[in-house]
């Protein structure tokens, strides 16, 4: 079992370039946001996406060592069809195992690329990935056990836009990198030589590993000019483990269309937004009023011990709540600009019909069962934490089922792969499936219920999984394994 100090030992090593030489000056807001360069398989061909390491200039007059997906640091937007196969070939030049999981995409076991499907250094494996599901918003992440946490830290994380060619046309802005944004929220450390830095002590594995600076799309606190009309920002909480609780610094109310498994079945209008580690969210923000705006994000509160909260990074606060930066919009009256109003309900929301559970399963999310001092922080799930060669459940294809999911001691981001879910109750409450529309991510704060059936399978050898989000958790052992037959 995986003991703290190997945790540690390891997690510096093999992957990552020597430190830089040079001297940081205080990290600089106000970057251009980076618009991450597209992998388009919408008409088919085969893209190679290949594990590098590289320097990124992330801080001001110094670079970082860092890793991407075909980039120095976190990797394209890859665009896909419903209907299509996409094929890549996955490609690893670092010196460890990686893998590229499909987060959200309803494909066979085979193709999921989770911690069985590792791509060892110098070697190749093709992706072929029958895509059927309605339009998203998506991501890709290395998930090689033990290891997730520092390899995405680091970079090997990128988003996936899922297109239905056959879906009513939404009237939804979607010009990418005009009026239709990627916008990959992370938070981050560094060392004062640019060293982006993962060294999470004792309240790090416990409660998650945290940063005190906020990246978008890889870097901090970005500007980006936006057209004076309506403006779509696809949002994905890439952080290991923070909770964001966004607001416009004006208080300027946005609607809601989609969520991790698109698009909801009517707008939802709100003014702040909570997205916990692997959630997506497709917003709608009206700049029609030609004034700038800070999206900020309220400090995350998800901590079991105030004691632990106080040795957590944490982004400087800029406002009386305590809310911090995230990034600025400012506004080109001069662009052409989508003024008018939005469709209020989208036809081609996904809404499928579950039918009657013939079974009910339970998940208790076990963390520091035996106190603090076991070697993985007590992290399980039902009392086993995630082993390679053990199955943990296993499912039929197509039988809706309950799952029943309790956390313990803070919120848990709880991923199921191969499919997209309905949430039912949160602590006995009913969800409303008009604002939560289809998640392959619950937040679970005490116990939640979800719906879920499976259509693709995932056999013994290359099974799907279940983990908590807070990748901490995750590479600690709050994962199982389970197949679809
Ligand atoms: Cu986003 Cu099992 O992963
Ligand atoms: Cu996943
Ligand atoms: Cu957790």
């Amino acid at each position: 079992m995986l003991n703290r100090r190997s945790f540690l030992k390891t997690s510096a090593a093999g992957l990552f370039l020597p430190a830089l030489i040079g001297r940081a000056s205080a990290a600089e807001s106000g970057a251009p946001l980076p618009i991450p360069d597209i992998i388009d398989l919408r008409s088919g061909g085969l893209e190679s996406l290949d594990a590098i390491a590289g320097k990124t200039a992330i801080l001001q007059g110094v670079e970082t060592a860092t890793v991407g997906y075909s980039q120095s640091f976190l990797g394209p937007v890859i665009r896909v069809n419903r209907g299509q196969t996409a094929r890549m070939t996955l490609g690893n030049k670092l010196k460890e195992n990686i893998s590229v999981h499909w987060h959200g995409l309803h494909i066979e076991g085979a193709q999921d690329g989770g911690p069985h499907s590792m791509v060892a250094p110098g070697e190749t494996m093709d992706a072929v990935l029958d895509i059927d599901q309605p339009a998203a918003t998506l991501w890709y992440h290395s998930h090689i056990h033990k290891r997730t946490a520092v390899h995405v830290w680091h970079g090997l994380a990128g988003m996936m836009i899922l297109d239905d060619p056959d879906a009513a046309d939404t009237g939804l802005p979607d010009t990418y990198g005009v009026d239709d944004f990627p916008l990959v929220v992370q938070d981050r450390n560094f060392a004062s030589n640019g060293t982006m830095t993962y060294a999470p002590q004792r309240a790090g594995f416990m409660m998650g590993y945290r940063g005190n600076e906020i990246l978008v799309n890889g870097a901090i606190q970005p500007e980006v000019t936006v057209p004076a009309g309506l403006v779509r920002l696809r949002i994905l909480n890439g952080s290991n483990a923070r909770i964001y609780h966004f607001r416009f610094d004006d208080g300027r109310s946005f609607q809601q269309v989609a969520s991790d498994g698109g698009l909801l079945k009517a707008l939802v209008t709100m003014d702040k937004l909570t997205l916990s580690g692997a959630e997506r969210v497709e917003i709608v923000v009206d700049f029609s009023d030609g004034k700038a705006a800070q999206l900020l994000s309220l400090q995350d509160d998800n901590f079991e011990m105030a004691m632990m909260a106080r040795g957590m990074p944490a982004p400087n606060a800029i406002a009386d709540d305590g809310a911090f930066e995230v990034m600025r919009f400012n506004v080109d009256t001069a662009k052409p600009a989508i003024t008018m109003g939005l469709p209020a309900v989208f036809t081609d929301a996904p809404d499928p019909d579950f039918g009657e559970p013939v079974r009910r399963r339970f998940f208790k999310l076990d963390m520091m069962a035996g106190g603090m001092m076991g070697g993985n922080g007590g992290m399980a799930i039902n009392g086993n934490p995630m082993d390679m060669d053990v199955i943990n459940q296993e499912a039929s294809l197509g039988e809706t089922e309950i799952w029943e999911i309790e956390g313990s001691r803070m919120a848990h981001p709880f991923h199921v792969h191969g499919t997209s879910f309905k949430v039912l109750t949160h602590n006995g409450q009913p969800a409303d499936f008009a604002t939560t529309g289809m998640k392959d991510v619950v937040l679970v704060a005490g116990k939640s219920e979800i719906l879920v059936r499976f259509d693709r399978k995932a056999d013994a050898d290359i099974p799907y999984m279940y983990h908590c989000h807070i990748l901490e958790h995750e590479d600690l052992g709050m994962m199982g394994q389970f197949t679809v037959t």
